[in-house]
């Protein structure tokens, strides 16, 4: 039998342990700890994160290669999440793929974590989605990022366009902390909107050129609006929950549109991707959706499972580092930012 490519992917960049093995291009398992150690704090604690990689990295990696059915030994290459991300928490990913590289003597692979993101799309294990054609224009929104990347080829990214103060994720999780929502608050925000009128609360579209975003505006003008609300009213967070989620989301929504419409038409691409935590968000999904119908664009959105952080991207970024021998020296450090 010829020799299988294994390639175990790790992440640790925030809040999620996680770990996937890759066997000939296909992801064979797909394991992530979550920490909810945070969530009495209400946003990620870094030295706490830290603390909760050490505990989680080795039963979490035992278990991927478990359900892969995979031993270490048979591992072709390690690939870790090298940046950006919190720096102590980054620190626990790459020690542990160091050593397992040194040990097993096996290539190591540095992977930019919001590249992995993009690179979710190209995620496969066993269903025959269509992969996008390229070159494609990709939306990342994740917690830390909003970027519109041109996507040339897996390894060939141009940010063509990126927001000028927070990103698309924050914006989400600090307008559900002033609602008194749990962290993280995207997702909750995104569960109650689907019972919201998005028009009830307008909040400004910020006017920046190009093809760049700001989402700060739009954090005050929700804090300001809650406020004035309180102040006239002490149930009105509580009456108007629904329709203050819509109304965020639609605002957040609307700005991440227009911008990849634009870009979309100045670039010429006949494809649009999203990818990033906030690609999991249900009124974005719909809103690429009817990109594509008026703009006659193809669209592609990656499954939930690999929108949020996960392993399976990083073990799908590995591979293409390793095809292209772009093999990481065994003293490679972790970087709290990185842009490439
Ligand atoms: O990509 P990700 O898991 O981690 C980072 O690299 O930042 O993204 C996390 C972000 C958080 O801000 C979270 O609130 C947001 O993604 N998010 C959502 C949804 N699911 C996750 N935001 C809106 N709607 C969702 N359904
Ligand atoms: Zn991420």
């Amino acid at each position: 039998m010829p020799q299988r490519t294994i390639i175990l992917g790790i992440e640790s960049s925030c809040d999620e342990t996680a770990a996937a093995v890759l066997v000939d291009g296909v992801i064979k398992s797909n394991v992530i700890a979550g920490q909810e150690v945070h969530r009495a704090w209400g946003g990620v604690v870094p030295e706490l994160a830290s603390r909760a990689h050490q505990e989680h990295i080795v039963p979490v990696v035992d278990e991927a290669l478990r359900r892969a059915g995979v031993s270490r030994h048979e591992l072709s290459a390690v690939a870790f999440t090298q940046g950006p991300g919190l720096i102590g928490a980054l620190l626990v990913g790459a020690c542990f793929a160091r050593s397992l590289a040194q040990a097993l003597g096996i290539p190591l692979l540095a992977v930019d974590h919001i590249q992995a993101h993009v690179l979710a799309h190209f995620v496969r294990d066993g269903d025959d989605r269509p992969l996008p054609a390229f070159p494609f224009l990709n939306l990342t929104v994740s917690g830390g990022h909003t970027q519109l990347v041109l996507v040339r080829s897996p390894l060939d990214m141009e940010v063509v366009g990126t927001t000028t103060d927070d990103a698309a994720g924050e914006a989400f999780d600090k307008g559900a902390k002033v609602l008194g929502l749990p962290y993280p608050g995207g997702p909750e925000v995104d569960r109650l909107a689907a019972q919201g009128d998005p028009t009830r609360h307008p909040l400004p579209m910020p006017q920046v050129p190009g093809l760049d975003m700001s989402f700060s505006g739009v954090k005050t003008a929700f804090r300001n609006l809650v406020r004035r609300g309180l102040d006239g009213d002490p149930a009105f967070v509580e009456r108007e929950l629904p329709h203050l989620c819509a109304s965020l989301q639609h605002a957040i929504v609307a700005q991440l549109i227009a911008r990849t419409r634009r870009a979309a038409r100045e670039l010429g691409v006949q494809t649009v991707a999203i990818a990033g935590g906030v690609s999991a968000n249900s009124g974005l999904r719909r809103a690429v959706q009817e990109l594509g119908r008026t703009e006659g664009l193809q669209v592609h959105i990656p499954p939930f499972a690999y929108c949020t952080d996960n392993a399976a991207m990083i073990a799908v970024a590995g591979a293409y580092l390793l095809e292209a021998g772009r093999i990481a020296p065994l003293d490679v450090v972790p970087l709290a930012s990185l842009s490439r």
